[in-house]
């Protein structure tokens, strides 16, 4: 008896579990669509946008290194997780896709900043974080504080680095 209702259970915890990764994973690829759409028919000339998705020109391992050294140093990641500076802050939006992310939150109804592009998003949220707070993070104890302080080289590495982080499984279901 005990057995049928743990093997009830593991059936019932299977069919959750699954059933929850469809979802996600359709409406991950429903947005990734929208984008692609809004960028094909705002940037035409995309193959000379340096903005748009595809034409996204990768890093430099040095710059990789600056842009690493840079979120290091300002102690981005005590709060954030952005695996390839080694970071596993838990207090804040995880970072390993937030280049898609940040094209996301210029699709989002509810932006209140002034960005146009994933880059200004990105700029926007390090030197005037309450430019726009993302719902869930209304409510916090540990808050974004706005980095001004930081040189502007140090600020651009950071914000190249993230804009090309762009891993799909960590950009949060809407
Ligand atoms: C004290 C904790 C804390 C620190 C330190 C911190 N952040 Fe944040 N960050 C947050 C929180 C909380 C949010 C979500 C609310 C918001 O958008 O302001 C956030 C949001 C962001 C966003 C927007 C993400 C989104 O999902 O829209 C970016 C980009 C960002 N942070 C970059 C950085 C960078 C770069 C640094 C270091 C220079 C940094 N953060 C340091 C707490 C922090």
């Amino acid at each position: 008896m005990q057995r049928f209702a743990l093997q009830c259970f593991l059936m019932i915890a299977a069919v959750v579990v699954l059933g929850g990764c469809t979802a996600d994973a359709q409406s991950i690829a429903t947005l990734l669509r929208k984008i692609e759409v809004q960028q094909s028919s705002s940037t035409p000339s995309q193959a000379t946008s340096t903005e748009a998705t595809h034409a996204l020109t990768p890093l430099t391992e040095e710059e990789i290194a600056q842009g690493v050294a840079a979120y290091r140093d300002a102690y981005c990641g005590v709060c954030h997780t952005l695996t390839i500076a080694g970071t596993r802050g838990e207090f804040a939006p995880n970072q390993d896709g937030m280049g898609l992310l940040a094209e996301m939150r210029l699709l989002d109804p509810a932006y209140t900043g002034n960005a146009t592009t994933a880059a200004d998003f990105i700029r926007e949220s390090i030197l005037d974080p309450t430019a726009f707070v993302e719902g869930a993070y209304q409510i916090t104890h540990h808050p974004m504080p706005p980095f001004t302080h930081l040189p502007s080289e140090q600020v651009e590495s950071i914000v190249q680095l993230l804009l090309h982080q762009r891993e799909e499984s960590a950009v949060p279901v809407p």
